[in-house]
């Protein structure tokens, strides 16, 4: 009964000729969750048992086999993707198109949230950046230094959208991590992106994956970003990559910058909130705090008095 419920499982999945097609990401995505956790760890555990019959052990070796052979459709996929970026034949409208088309921009991306959350676009974004192992961590964080944590892609085309980059703009992400929002950022907008990470792994990580993808104008510069060198940047992304004083000591880095250009400011989650309170900010529609604090909220500095 178990046994033959498992090879229909596997049958339907081998049978749906949908999933052979490259451009079906999102529903490949769910036939191998459902290969993983519904059909290989039921295998697995059935396996366990002293002697398993044969029959098991066959449909166990089918099922990682298809397993394998629908993730290489993805490994070509994205490999392909990445050789494109590389030659320059995949940024800007070309590469929104192809996300539309591969993955849409999944739902959620101007909705309110109370927490943050992660969807197909995610994988896709991730697969098409993570090609190496992530890093271990190297140094011990401050307190008010908050652990990594990805920004969800879909945060990261709200931002592009919001903030119409022009050609005079440099974005930084503050506490950048593996770099992902730089990454995209300049990919999608063509504005050059930096980012600022206290982490070392992190920062070698982040400007490993710029060196492989040949964007130039994307760069990592490994300090604390109370400390850091933020003379060009008029667009700054948080994240809450820090907490307390620490954030107040950055953001008053960043009060100073604005009293010699115009900056903007977009953050998520909880910072939003410490960032609002800041008198020399204007919230550009609604803020994101309250009960909307995983929504990305926007900020500027008041224009510049020349002469003053
Ligand atoms: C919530 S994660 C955000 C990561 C990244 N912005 C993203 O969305 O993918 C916060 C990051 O800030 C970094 N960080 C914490 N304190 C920092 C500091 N004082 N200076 C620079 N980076 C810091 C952490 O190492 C971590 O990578």
């Amino acid at each position: 009964m178990v046994i033959s419920e498992i090879r229909t499982d596997i049958e339907t999945v081998e049978k749906n000729i949908s999933l052979w097609k490259e451009i079906n990401f999102a529903s490949r995505i769910a036939a191998l969750d459902f290969l993983e956790f519904h059909v290989i760890d039921r295998l697995d555990g059935l396996c366990q048992q002293a002697n398993p019959p044969a029959e098991l052990l066959a449909l166990q070796q089918a099922a990682e086999q298809l397993k394998n052979q629908l993730e290489a459709i993805d490994i070509a996929l994205f490999r392909r993707l990445r050789e494109a970026i590389r030659q320059g034949r995949c940024s800007g409208a070309a590469l929104l198109h192809l996300i539309d088309t591969y993955v849409g921009r999944c739902s959620g991306g101007r909705q309110a949230q109370q927490q943050i959350g992660y969807d197909n676009l995610d994988l896709f974004t991730n697969s098409l950046f993570d090609g190496q192992t992530l890093p271990q961590e190297t140094i011990e964080r401050e307190p008010q230094m908050v652990h990594y944590q990805k920004t969800p892609a879909r945060v990261i085309l709200d931002l592009i959208e919001r903030a119409q980059f022009t050609e005079k703009d440099v974005f930084y992400d503050l506490g950048s991590g593996l770099g992902q929002v730089s990454l995209l950022v300049h990919l999608l907008s063509g504005v050059t992106a930096n980012g600022v990470e206290v982490e070392p792994a992190y920062c070698a990580y982040a400007n490993a994956c710029a060196a492989d993808l040949n964007v130039p104008n994307v760069s990592f510069i490994q300090a604390d970003a109370r400390t850091a060198n933020y003379a060009t940047g008029t667009v700054f992304f948080l994240y809450t990559p820090f907490e307390g004083q620490l954030l107040q000591d950055v953001l008053n880095r960043l009060r100073a910058e604005s009293q010699r250009r115009h900056i903007r400011i977009f953050t998520y989650g909880p910072c939003t909130r410490p960032v609002s309170r800041q008198s020399w900010l204007t919230a550009i529609g609604q803020t994101g705090v309250g009960n909307e604090l995983y929504k990305l909220a926007h900020f500027v500095s008041a224009p510049v008095v020349v002469g003053s």
